[in-house]
């Protein structure tokens, strides 16, 4: 997994709790790099488990709430990180539209050790959009996060429906139904 996720989780833990909590987690964590990440260096998935769960373990708050949270302060990350891939955008539905054809395509270019999932969309009527998340690094509930961030971004009234989707055992599959309340359709 790219440093950029562990950075910007790191800095969350910092903000939203302290940073003493940060130091806390990354000692109970016992990592293998130690905790000092950078933005392109690439680690090991379990590490991140590893930090949540202590997190976790350290405010009560569950794991799957946690990582949700991450996801949704991720994206307004991204945002700042990235901001070409908002330009021009004109509203929710197409960002998420552009993701899997367009934006982790231009992430692969910039790292090309990137792990990405599938992300699928199909519109449902004018006001939704149905996400489709594939991935054998179950990170539906960043996924989520990372929608429910972008819906923050473009600052409009939504609301997401999650159906958890059985795969037959090739890994996660979650499926998001976006839907922009009245007043916010087109
Ligand atoms: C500007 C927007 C975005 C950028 C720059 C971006 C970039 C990235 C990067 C750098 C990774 C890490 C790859 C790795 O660790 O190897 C990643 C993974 C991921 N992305 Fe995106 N992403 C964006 C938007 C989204 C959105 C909106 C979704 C959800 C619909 C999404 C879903 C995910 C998930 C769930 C992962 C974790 C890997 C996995 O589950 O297999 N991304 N993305």
């Amino acid at each position: 997994m790219k440093g950029v996720i562990f950075t910007e989780f790191l800095d969350m833990v910092d903000e939203a709790f302290s940073p003493e909590m940060t130091e806390q987690i990354i000692e109970q964590s016992d990592l293998p790099s130690g905790g000092a990440y950078t933005a392109v260096g690439t680690y090991d998935h379990a590490e991140i488990v590893a930090l949540a769960t202590n997190l976790s373990k350290a405010t009560g708050t569950p794991v799957p709430e946690l990582t949700k949270i991450f996801g949704r302060h991720l994206l307004g990350r991204f945002a700042t990180l990235y901001p070409n891939f908002f330009e021009d955008v004109p509203d929710v539905l197409t960002f998420l539209e552009l993701v899997d054809g367009f934006i982790h395509v231009e992430v692969r270019k910039l790292y090309p050790d990137a792990a990405l999932p599938r992300i699928e969309t199909e519109r449902a009527g004018d006001d939704g959009l149905i996400v489709t998340y594939r991935s054998d690094r179950h990170l539906g509930d960043v996924a989520e996060g990372l929608i429910q961030g972008a819906i923050d971004y473009f600052g409009v009234g939504a609301s997401i429906q999650r159906q958890d989707v059985d795969s037959q055992g090739e890994g996660q599959c979650a499926r998001f139904t976006v839907r922009l309340t009245a007043q916010q359709a087109a």
